[in-house]
């Protein structure tokens, strides 16, 4: 057998929050892969790191008064409870932000200006003079120049979809500030994606190679021979930034999605920096493979850009790009805010095993760029139906005759290679482990089971509670128990990559070493003793699910329907009294914590004035700010602004409270019905 050498990595995730359901599929998706090619005694080095740079991150640590590196660091220690969670075996964890990616970002940028592909330009761009620094896209908001749509980004409109330049945006707005932006010009940098030599190799590499998922082909393709080809790519930043300086270029840092990639290499380097291993040897040894699993959303980056860069610094580029599809819940998009995010630790906290959510993410994936919906009730089914009826079933059925009755002793006399029994199952191996190499991990698990289906099939054939009743079966019994238990352990190894964690603990109980796809062919010795049966893994509980679903509004006690507990009235006034408020609708576009105060958010609101208003507002308690942003509510416009202690106040939000706050401690926004628009006067 030849020894392959892979070196694989899963996206780096931005250390701006922990993970979600999506990134532990996309490192389940991996890590079942990378088992399957360490069982086959492959050398795999399986590496990722926290993506830290950006203007994002910079922003969320400055608001958290911390450093950008404490912010980050903060992130990072919170990694490894969900990798060991979900038995997520990475060779290392590394940083963007650690000295290897300094190192290299900088080694493969001054290799590429050598080479020639390096310009640069002055451009304008938005600047928010109040925070002094330029303005990301995404920090720029303003009417859509093509519908008019109000508190669009300056990238593309969320009503109409139209994609245009921040500067196009009517009446722009800093998302950080609220100031108009105001034009400054800069010099910025740029990798000569245009150039000749890099779209002929990047026609070759990702067209016709046959590298690439042909989906993710065909986007290529469309890149690179649509309307005017590939652009130059603008690898730099102005400070402030979080990132890593341009080599002589005081003031000016690489754009965050020139060093994440690097950051790959910085993991392995970092890596065999531990093990001792050769690190500039195994990059240029021909015989390497380099892999990436990724989401569909950044494929643009790591088919285009990425490898691009590495051709022409001198060195190694990817092997393959394997890019899934997304992650919904119950059909929809994965949001907090509708209640339907899932979080990982909160399924681990309530005692969800990890081996089922790995046992049905294998099951629903394939090698194509498909989203993969999570559904409670498809869950169960699978979970209970298949992972335990058709495979744990076997060796409970088996395993306590051969406890009670023979003494832990197995008989494998039998399991020679013209056994018809276990040459079957052998045989189905070869495929199992095509299908785990092609990342159809879905066929793999249908093919496992329909092995289970015909062990199954022999027990309910050979009935070995039968044959427990008479004596004189004792022979038959132990060989009918020990095919099973031997066919169980095939099965376990064909299931290992999936469920490491169930496989071992199969290993311990039939007293054996760790399994390879190797062993498959090895039965258990003949008169080998196992320990006692304990229960391998239990039946999921549908109604868990009521729990592991995030609450969509915070929990309060129940209202109290006596209307004796509502507050006494007003004193009567006449409708003249009432116009003097001036209510008006407002949408919240953004909101978040006070540093130091532990009852107050801050609201940014759109009334429609074309600026936005700044109002602090006494409702901490009850919402989180991701669940207001986008909400559109009523304020009270004509209150004389207010000076307080976290900056001045122009206006206030209505929120609805009981007048026993023990009765209902809560606090209730209101929130407009559709159609309402920011400005309009509620009367
Ligand atoms: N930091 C960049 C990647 C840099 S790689 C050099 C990034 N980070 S991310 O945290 O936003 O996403 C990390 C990975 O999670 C990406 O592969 C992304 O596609 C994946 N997913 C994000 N949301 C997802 C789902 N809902 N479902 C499945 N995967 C998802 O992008
Ligand atoms: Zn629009």
């Amino acid at each position: 057998m030849i020894t392959r050498k892979l070196f694989v990595t899963t996206a780096l995730p931005y250390a701006n929050a922990p993970f979600h359901l999506g990134h532990i599929m996309e490192y389940i998706q991996a890590d079942i892969w990378v088992r399957h090619q360490r069982m086959a005694g492959h050398e795999v080095h399986f590496v990722c790191a926290d993506d830290a740079h950006g203007a994002p991150i910079m922003i969320a640590a400055e608001k958290a008064g911390i450093t950008p590196q404490e912010f980050v660091a903060q992130i990072a220690a919170g990694r490894k409870q969900y990798l060991d969670g979900f038995h997520i075996e990475f060779n290392n964890w590394h940083s963007t932000d650690g000295p290897e990616n300094h190192a290299l970002s900088q080694d493969i940028y001054r290799k590429l200006k050598a080479a020639g592909f390096i310009t640069s330009k002055t451009i304008e761009q938005f600047y928010d003079p109040v925070k002094n620094m330029f303005l990301p896209d995404r920090y720029i908001k303003g009417e859509c120049p093509k519908c008019g749509a109000k508190d669009q980004y300056g990238d593309s409109c969320e009503v109409c979809s139209a994609v245009y330049a921040p500067t196009e945006v009517k009446n722009p707005y800093s998302v950080l500030t609220g100031a108009t932006p105001i034009m400054k010009s800069s010099e910025h940098f740029f990798f000569k994606l245009s150039d000749q030599k890099c779209v002929d190799f990047l026609r070759t590499w990702a067209l016709q190679d046959k590298r690439l998922q042909s989906e993710v082909a065909n986007k290529c393709k469309e890149w690179l021979e649509g309307e005017g080809g590939l652009g130059d790519w603008d690898i730099s930043r102005d400070a402030p930034y979080f990132g890593i300086e341009i080599p002589d270029q005081p003031g000016k840092y690489f754009y965050v999605w020139l060093d994440a990639p690097v950051g790959y290499l910085a993991s392995l380097k970092n890596y065999f920096g531990k093990i001792g291993q050769d690190f500039d040897a195994f990059m240029q040894d021909p015989s390497t493979e380099q892999i990436h699993f990724i989401g569909k959303d950044i494929t643009y980056f790591h088919t285009l850009f990425w490898p691009a860069m590495l051709k022409f610094s001198g060195y190694k580029t990817p092997d393959n790009v394997y890019a899934h599809g997304f992650v919904t819940v119950s059909g929809e998009k994965m949001s907090k805010s509708r209640g339907t995010g899932i979080s990982p630790l909160r399924y681990l906290d309530i005692g969800m095993n990890p081996e089922w959510l790995r046992y049905y993410f294998a099951a629903k994936l394939n090698a194509k760029v498909e989203d993969l919906d999570m559904n409670p009730e498809d869950f169960v089914a699978r979970v209970n139906s298949d992972l335990i009826g058709k495979y744990i079933n076997i060796a409970s059925r088996a395993s306590g005759f051969i406890s009670k009755r023979f003494d832990g002793v197995v008989n494998t006399a039998w399991a020679t290679s013209d056994d018809p029994f276990i040459t079957k199952l052998r045989n189905a191996s070869a495929e199992i482990q095509a299908l785990y190499e092609a990342r159809e991990f879905g066929k793999a698990l249908r093919a496992v089971m329909e092995q289970a289906d015909i062990i199954n099939a022999y027990v309910d054939a050979n009935k070995p509670w039968e044959l427990a009743k008479q004596a004189e079966n004792d022979a038959k019994l132990q060989e009918v128990c020990s095919r099973l238990l031997e066919a169980f352990r095939i099965l376990t190894i064909f299931l290992k990559p999936v469920l490491p964690h169930l496989a071992s603990q199969v290993e311990a109980q039939f007293n054996i070493p760790a399994m390879n796809w190797s062993d498959v062919d090895t039965p258990l010795p003949h008169l080998h003793k196992i320990k006692p049966y304990v229960h391998l893994m239990q039946r999921v509980d549908g109604s868990i699910f009521d729990q592991l679903f995030d609450a969509p509004a915070p929990q309060n006690a129940p209202v109290e329907s006596d209307t004796q507990q509502i507050e006494e009235l007003a004193p009567e006034i006449k409708i003249d009294d009432f116009a003097k408020i001036d209510l008006r609708i407002a949408k919240i576009v953004h909101c978040e914590h006070v540093e130091g105060s532990d009852k107050l958010l801050r609201l940014t609101l759109d009334v429609g004035e074309g600026k936005t208003r700044n109002v602090f507002s006494g409702i901490k308690s009850a919402y989180q700010p991701e669940q207001l942003i986008g909400k559109f509510t009523v304020m009270v416009a004509n209150l004389a602004p207010r000076k307080m202690k976290f900056g001045m106040s122009e206006g206030m939000v209505l929120a609805a409270s009981a007048a026993n706050e023990k009765s209902n401690p809560g606090l209730y926004i209101l929130e407009a019905w559709p159609g309402a628009e920011p400005g309009m006067r509620v009367r």
